[in-house]
């Protein structure tokens, strides 16, 4: 397929300069035919049938090896969940953390992560993201780091995998804003969080958690699926691998429907996406946007404008055809820059910002 065709299967972007998969990334025709398909059999046909849950089930284990080989892990590693945030929540409940240990995160994490982290009981310690200050917070007491693969704030890319192996401490890798932006392996992480709603541009609801070792964290958010077999008091046959920690049916149409958007990433998607970015990077450059650009940077391009006018400036560029967002309080505007993001997009993104300067 070629860029233009694949570009042409989101039909907002013939509208709208939409720069905001790091919130929720455009639809495709293809992922909206594949939801209508289902929400049509199940208006005809009825959606409780036997066959339309073993079917549902069916799809659910396709979905479940689609995104294991997404990350590069094997299926029994899954979880399909609804977020980032389900996954988070699953990990931290399920480590079952107390007063005396410690939980290390940055400054720059979403509340996906730290709310979990909050309520996990643990002493939440927070450092500025840079890989020396997470490695020097280590102590005897430190249970687990948590922090995002992609910080969604400047897109900088954090070495996940080495601070893994240098400190030898459980890793809970946020992927919100990484999986369907930069390449992801997953292997080696402990636990790693899908969002399906960004930049796989899949249906909301949509997600998974990759747990590396499912026998070593408690499943103490039980779903019916989480269980092989159950008795009258509660007491569970934990499901194998991963999937004892799926922690709701994911409707039938958005299950088909993030296959569709998996099914859909061009095998050159992630080349020209991280292009593309640069490519924003150093036009905003050139017109004088004040562009964080950290040395290992993933497709989120931020600049700097004051705080106080940031929410502002986004309306206005939104009058302009041009969806973005700003960071509350950080003083930072951000661009969602994808695969299917062209040089139209971009312009429409100067012009607007020309327009309201
Ligand atoms: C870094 C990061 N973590 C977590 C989240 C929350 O993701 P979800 O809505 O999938 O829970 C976001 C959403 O913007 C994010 O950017």
């Amino acid at each position: 397929m070629t860029f233009e065709e694949a570009r042409a299967q989101f039909p907002v972007l013939e509208r709208y300069a939409y720069l905001q998969a790091g919130s929720v990334g455009p639809l495709s025709r293809g992922t909206i035919g594949a939801m209508r398909a289902e929400e049509e059999r199940g208006l005809n046909e009825g959606r409780g049938s036997f066959g339309a849950f073993m079917r549902l089930l069916e799809a659910r284990e396709a979905l479940r090896g689609e995104i294991a080989a997404l990350v590069g892990v094997g299926g029994e590693h899954v979880a399909l969940t609804a977020s980032t945030t389900d996954g988070c929540n699953i990990v931290l409940g399920g480590l079952a953390l107390g007063p005396a240990d410690e939980v290390i995160t940055t400054t720059d994490e979403h509340f996906g992560l730290l709310g979990p982290l909050h309520m996990s009981g643990a002493k939440v310690v927070v450092v500025e993201p840079e890989p020396e200050r997470i490695s020097a917070a280590v102590t005897p007491r430190t249970r687990l780091i948590a922090i995002s693969h992609v910080l969604w704030t400047t897109g900088a890319i954090l070495p996940v995998h080495e601070l893994r192996a240098q400190t030898g401490i459980p890793i809970l890798a946020d992927g919100a804003q990484s999986v369907g932006a930069i390449p992801v392996d997953a292997t080696g992480l402990d636990f790693y969080t899908v969002s399906g709603q960004k930049w796989l541009c899949g249906p909301e609801g949509t997600g998974a958690l990759v747990v590396a070792d499912p026998d070593g964290l408690r499943c103490d958010r039980p779903s019916y699926l989480s269980q092989d077999g159950y008795e009258q008091d509660g007491a569970f046959v934990r499901k194998a691998g991963a999937a004892r920690f799926d922690p709701n049916l994911t409707p039938a149409a958005a299950t088909a429907g993030i296959r569709a958007s998996i099914g859909a990433v061009p095998e050159w998607g992630y080349e020209r996406a991280f292009e593309i970015a640069e490519r924003f990077r150093s036009r905003l450059g050139e017109v004088g946007c004040d562009v964080v650009t950290p040395d290992e940077r993933a497709t989120l391009v931020s600049w700097r404008v004051p705080a106080d006018g940031s929410a502002a400036l986004v309306a206005r560029l939104a009058d302009a055809g041009v969806v973005v967002r700003d960071l509350p309080g950080r003083g930072l505007i951000r661009a969602s820059v994808g695969w299917w993001s062209d040089e139209s997009d971009l312009e429409s993104l100067v012009a607007g910002l020309g327009a309201t300067s």
